[in-house]
């Protein structure tokens, strides 16, 4: 049987959704747009572009399962995620909005319009993929699970920062690297051996890439090294009318390596779907 207990109590909103407890931020007026965080990550990864976007926009930004605020949950699957989604929307009268994540919260995206297309006016795609893991990578998600339930996210947090960002970003941002630092750290490390264990077992989305009919941005750093420029390629062929915007000299974590240029694409793609 699923249990559930409660992460560490942070700042935002917290609403019981599907028997969770899930904590969010809402802020701003206008169309809604959700953003999903990667892993092992929070909510507060998306702070400039709250800023930016709640001049004209309700912005939505929840902490996924097992992150930030929310419960921490033993099964943790990309579906599961995109339903607590959709069941915390409806409580908040939301019937339509712009579905954007990171990375795996780019999973999560795209298992959200899957289930439910009809409430997606638009989708973000930033640092992600649409395929599955291979073996090997499943099987290296199995150990970083076992790893971060044995030791912490110490060690997690060490092992990810390399991979993450562009290495101008780690020589010339400290800022951001302490800023991720402290994300990981903060993370329950059984909120990430459930996500770690349901990203292994996540759909591949490509042959379905084709049936998207949502305006679909596609965001990637020139240097991402976790989900590659070749990635958003594949998706940006495959999915119809999608725009694809790489930001050069970001990592992994477009967003927060060079807020400006994301939000800049972010804005103008919302602005013309918009109209
Ligand atoms: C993330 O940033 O969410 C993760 O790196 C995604 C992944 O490991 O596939």
């Amino acid at each position: 049987m699923t249990q559930f207990t409660i992460a560490q109590n942070q700042n935002g909103t917290r609403k019981v959704v599907r028997g969770i407890e899930i904590t969010y931020e809402d802020v701003g007026s206008g169309p809604s747009v959700v953003l999903l965080h990667g892993y092992p990550f929070n909510r507060s990864m998306w702070a400039d572009q709250m800023a930016e976007l709640k001049k004209h926009h309700r912005v939505i930004v929840p902490d996924l399962r097992g992150h930030g605020g929310s419960a921490v949950s033993q099964a943790a699957s990309m579906q599961s995620m995109a339903t607590d989604v959709a069941s915390l929307l409806e409580t908040l009268n939301i019937s339509r909005a712009t579905i954007g994540g990171l990375s795996m919260g780019g999973y999560v995206a795209l298992a959200f319009y899957r289930l439910f297309p009809l409430r997606v006016r638009s989708l973000v795609l930033a640092d992600t993929r649409a395929q599955a893991d291979t073996d090997d990578g499943k099987q290296n998600r199995e150990q970083q699970a076992e790893k971060a339930l044995r030791e912490g996210m110490e060690g997690i947090a060490d092992g990810l920062l390399p991979k993450l960002l562009a290495p101008e970003t780690v020589t010339k941002h400290p800022e951001i690297v302490k800023r991720l630092r402290g994300m990981m750290a903060e993370t329950n490390p059984e909120g990430a051996a459930a996500a770690l264990r349901g990203m292994a077992g996540r759909q591949d989305q490509t042959s379905f890439l084709s049936r998207i009919i949502a305006p679909t941005l596609i965001l990637v750093g020139s240097e991402d090294a976790i989900t590659p420029v070749a990635d958003s390629e594949l998706m940006h062929r495959e999915i119809g009318g999608s725009r694809l915007k790489i930001i050069e000299g970001a990592g992994h974590v477009s967003n927060l390596e060079r807020p400006e240029e994301f939000n800049a694409a972010l804005v103008k793609f919302l602005n013309d779907v918009e109209v």
